[in-house]
This record gives structure tokens, C-alpha cells and sequence, in this order.
């Protein structure tokens, strides 16, 4: 039997629909739109394009897009001036400083400087410490994303094993907390655990968010799991996952593919967490 195959693109789209009904009754409500800021140093190719697609995915939600590109020698002190000036605007609601920073820049300082208030990526060390003490604030949107697409074919997931593939920040370490929110047992896996296959052979829920193309393989996959890919990576074979799909899709219950599965989802939760944080300040 095959896996039930999970279509970020559409529940990506059916959000961000949701979300622009919500936004168009805000706007009547509170005379403004919500407004996202997104900074960009430098001309890296991959985040010129999730800027741009970033920008118009706002626009249509019918939020105010503020676009600032700058030059890839900017310094510390003209970005970290831009975020505060940033803070202070009254029509800004979300800020999103792109990674990553050109590598003279000081990113730790960058994501210090923004206001938890305003940090719709969820990357400052105060969100990260709501999300794990169970505080409102903002959840890292991929995460975030995630947790949608495996409620949608698991909507309890109470008691479940999870493994998460991948320790980062901005995925591993908050897909954690929330799986642990969600009540299931938690096991976070990375490069240097031992016997990596026998510990996801034990989930009934793997997230890999690990960064090698087709690392996870099919066998590795316990019978009937829901396995939730987030690796984006650019192969000869076209963008592929960290789990390799064919395999995987034979064993698995669901599976998200690559492309069309999490990364949609990202975009749309960055536009709820924008509007979001909107009523919050102004609702
Ligand atoms: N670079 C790649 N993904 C992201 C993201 O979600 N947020 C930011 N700020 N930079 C990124």
C-alpha cells in the first residue's frame, strides 16, 4: 500500500485564503493594513527569490509588503539602525531580517535587536524561551507549518513517538517543543547519534530536517508513520527531500513529497504570524 501523500500547496493556499479574509476585516476594523518588513543584504540568488515571492504572497493577503535591499557591504551598525528604526514604526507588525547574513555581519546581534514583539520568524531567544515555557509569542514558521500538515492527517497526536531529524534553531529544536506541546514522546536526533535507523524506526511521526538529499531511506521507515520532510535540496535529479521519496512513499501512511509539501507552508505561516501580530498591537 502506499502513503497517503500530504499537499502542502493546497492547505498552504486554503490558509493563506483564510488569512486574507481575516486581514480585509482587520483593515475595515483598524483603518490600516497589517504590514511585514523584510530585509535583505546583498544579491544571494535563493534569497532574492524567497524575498520576492515573500513579498507577493503579502500583497496578497492584502498586507503592506515595506522592502529594504541592501548592499552586501553593509555594516552592523546601518543594519542594526534600519531594525530599530524599524521597531518604532507604527505600521510595522512583523520584521524579517533574511538568512543568511553576508558573513561580516553579526546575525546573533541582528536577531537580538528585533522586537520579540515584532519577530514574526520567531528566531529571538525570547520566542524560542515562550515557545518552550508555553508562552504565547511567535513560533518559527516552518515548524509551525508542519504541525498543520501532520494535524491534518493525525489531528491528535497525543502520546505518539516523534523523531525529530535535525537540532537547528530555526526547525529541529522548535519542532521539539511543539511536538512536546502536542503531548507526544520526543526523541531529536542528529549527525552524531548512534544507530540513527533503529531511532526512527521506533517514530510513528519522523520530521527530517536534516539537509541531505534522500538521506533517510525507506527501510528506515516503521510501517504506516507519517513522515514530514523538510529538506529543500537542489540534486541533478531536480529538489529533492532528506527522505528519499520513493522508498519512503511504499512504507510510510502519509508523507509530505519535496517539492510541494512544507515549503509552502512557510510562506503562509509567515503571513499568519504577521497578522497575528497585528491584532495583537492593534486589534
Ligand atoms: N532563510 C531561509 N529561510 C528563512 C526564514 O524562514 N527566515 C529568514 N529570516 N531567513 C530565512
Amino acid at each position: 500500500m502506499t502513503a497517503t501523500i500530504i499537499d502542502g500547496k493546497a492547505h498552504a493556499a486554503r490558509l493563506r485564503a483564510t488569512i486574507a479574509t481575516h486581514v480585509a476585516a482587520f483593515r475595515e476594523q483598524a483603518g490600516r493594513a497589517p504590514g511585514l518588513a523584510v530585509v535583505l543584504v546583498g544579491e544571494d540568488p535563493a534569497s532574492s527569490v524567497y524575498v520576492k515571492s515573500k513579498g507577493r504572497a503579502t500583497r496578497e493577503a492584502g498586507m503592506e509588503s515595506i522592502e529594504h535591499r541592501l548592499p552586501a557591504d553593509t555594516d552592523d551598525a546601518t543594519l542594526l539602525a534600519l531594525v530599530e528604526t524599524l521597531n518604532a514604526d507604527p505600521a510595522v507588525d512583523g520584521i524579517l531580517v533574511q538568512l543568511p547574513l553576508p558573513k561580516h555581519l553579526d546575525t546573533q546581534a541582528v536577531l537580538l535587536a528585533i522586537d520579540p514583539d515584532k519577530d514574526v520568524d520567531g528566531f529571538h531567544p525570547v520566542n524560542a524561551g515562550r515557545l518552550a515555557t508555553g508562552m504565547p509569542g511567535f513560533v518559527p514558521c516552518t515548524p509551525l507549518g508542519c504541525v498543520m500538515l501532520l494535524k491534518s492527517v493525525l489531528p491528535d497526536l497525543t502520546g505518539l513517538d516523534a523523531v525529530v531529524v535535525g537540532r537547528s534553531n530555526i526547525v529541529g529544536k522548535p519542532m521539539a517543543q511543539l511536538l512536546i506541546a502536542e503531548s507526544c514522546t520526543v526523541t531529536v536526533a542528529h549527525s552524531r547519534t548512534r544507530d540513527l535507523p533503529a531511532r526512527v524506526r521506533q517514530a510513528d511521526i519522523v520530521v527530517a530536517a536534516v539537509g541531505i538529499a534522500n538521506f533517510i531511506e525507506g527501510d528506515w521507515i516503521k510501517p504506516g508513520a507519517t513522515v514530514i520532510d523538510v529538506g529543500i535540496n537542489r540534486t541533478e535529479a531536480g529538489l529533492v527531500g532528506d527522505v528519499d521519496f520513493a522508498e519512503a512513499v511504499e512504507v510510510a501512511g502519509a508523507i509530505t513529497p519535496v517539492p510541494g509539501g512544507v515549503g509552502p507552508m512557510t510562506i503562509a505561516c509567515l503571513l499568519r504570524n504577521t497578522y497575528v501580530s497585528a491584532c495583537r498591537r492593534d486589534g
